[in-house]
């Protein structure tokens, strides 16, 4: 397991539920994230990306997007000493060009900050949509096509993977996604290609640290077959 990703859906039905805003469903949202990275660093694990912000939240009210905004300026804020602590490396992926100066300032400050990290790599999607960032990756792989005097056809799946944002990383292992929806919503399309996917039907403020080992139980089970033969050799074709 190198790689888990996390859909953190749910935030406003936790609050709906128990009669509060939308922006303290988000609040609580946080503390999960807090829970999960910690988690994930005790548990040794590579690569941990979490889905924060997509490219279609930006449609929502803008109230809702303002709140979810400043509630991430606070929160890089105050975890990066944490982060920092555990050996985190914090990195981002997305259209991060559309965030609030003042999101992108506390970004690069705690990129900055945990550039040392030699443990987790936390990975935030933010403003973070696949086909945004596939058409963005085509477009530079064009690009170096051209400059060299390369025809179209001689772009590769290699090329394109290189020019993505996650460009370096692993694919994703395990996608789990809370909140009982069970799609994608434009996360890691491209990567999630042979990813697992697992779906849990807590809101994400409910998450808990055993709703993730139950994810990764459930993951050390599955047979990962990428297309090919049977890994365990029995299933000869002919029943
Ligand atoms: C996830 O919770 C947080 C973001 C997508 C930013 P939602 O806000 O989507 O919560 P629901 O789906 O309305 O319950
Ligand atoms: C996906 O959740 C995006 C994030 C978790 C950031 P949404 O709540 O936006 O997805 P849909 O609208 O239910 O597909
Ligand atoms: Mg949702």
């Amino acid at each position: 397991m190198r790689h888990v990703g996390f859909i953190m859906d749910g935030n406003g039905r936790w609050a709906r539920r128990r009669g509060k805003s939308r922006t303290s469903g988000h609040q609580a949202g946080a503390e999960t994230v807090r829970r999960v990275v910690r988690h994930a660093v005790r548990l040794g694990i590579p690569y941990l990306t979490l889905y924060a912000f997509s490219t279609e939240n930006w449609s929502r009210p803008r109230l809702e997007v303002e709140a979810l905004m400043s509630l991430m300026e606070r929160f890089l804020g105050s975890e990066t000493p944490g982060l920092v602590e555990r050996g985190v490396r914090l990195a981002a992926i997305g259209d991060l060009a559309r965030l609030p100066a003042k999101v992108l300032k506390a970004l690069d400050r705690a990129r900055d900050a945990t550039a040392g990290g030699a443990g987790t790599v936390l990975t935030l999607a933010l403003s973070y949509g696949g086909r945004d960032e596939l058409v963005r990756a085509a477009r530079r792989a064009a690009e170096c096509l051209a400059a060299a005097g390369k025809p179209p056809h001689a772009l590769t799946a290699e090329a394109i993977g290189a020019n993505l944002d996650t460009a370096g990383m692993p694919d994703p292992d395990l996608i789990v996604r809370t909140a009982g929806e069970r799609r994608l919503s434009n996360f890691l399309i491209w990567q999630a290609a042979y990813a697992e996917l697992y779906w849990s039907d807590k809101t994400w403020p409910e998450f808990t640290e055993d709703d993730f080992d139950l994810a990764l139980a459930d993951y050390s089970v599955r047979v990962r077959k990428y297309g090919g033969p049977d890994p365990a050799g029995i299933d000869t074709g002919t029943k």
